[in-house]
């Protein structure tokens, strides 16, 4: 079976993908490719830093991948955390202090419209593809629930009276970013045999 290297060693979107793929593509991670490295991400675009992560990998491992870049975008802070959302309290990638300066930052702001973007780009026989996932919502003014991870319990999906961490993970996964950009990509992948 063709292989395809996902460019992460996060089990829970491993699994996502390599079970809609089975049987099309054998799903690789970093660690069983044997990258042991940090790839950099130096871009200040989510493209960018997920083109950065494919191309690093096809270079040095002439394989077929994928990588993946996250950001939460907030209008009134006009589109921050966005590419820096890891980061945004300081290098720890700390959730818990990057909730709480999101929250300062929009302290007295009216406006609290956030959107959870996306970017998957794909190297598949030297040729590179990128597919974007969105989920917009607004940023609550404290944390509810403990599912899930990063910005979630701050975060509630349009249409959803629940923040993400309320949400269980197969509930999240069908309308989250994450979950629409895979979807795009395991389109495309299926097309093509
Ligand atoms: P990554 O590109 O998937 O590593 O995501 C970058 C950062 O965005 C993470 O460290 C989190 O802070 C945030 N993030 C990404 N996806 C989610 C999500 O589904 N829920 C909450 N926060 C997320």
């Amino acid at each position: 079976m063709e292989q395809l290297v996902f460019a992460t060693n996060n089990p829970h979107k491993v699994d996502e993908v390599r079970n809609k793929l089975s049987g099309l593509f054998e799903i690789r991670t970093l660690s069983e490719i044997g990258c042991v490295e940090d790839i950099p991400e130096t871009s200040d675009t989510l493209q960018g830093n997920a083109a950065q992560k494919s191309h690093y990998l096809h270079d040095r491992f002439h394989c077929d991948c994928f990588a993946d870049d996250t950001g939460l975008e907030v209008e009134a802070l006009n589109g921050a955390p966005g590419v820096y959302s890891a980061r945004y309290a300081g290098p720890g990638k700390d959730s818990e202090a990057n909730i709480d300066k999101l929250l300062s930052e929009l302290e007295g702001k009216e406006n609290r419209r956030a959107r959870f973007r996306t970017v998957i780009s794909l190297i598949l026989n030297g040729q590179e593809h990128f597919f974007e996932g969105i989920v917009s919502g607004t940023i609550l003014t404290e944390r509810h629930g403990s599912n899930g991870f990063g910005y979630d319990p701050v975060f509630q999906p349009d249409g959803y009276d629940c923040s993400f961490a309320e949400l269980s993970m197969d509930e999240k996964n069908k309308i989250s970013h994450r979950g629409r950009a895979t979807e795009k990509l395991i389109q495309f992948l299926s097309g093509t045999k």
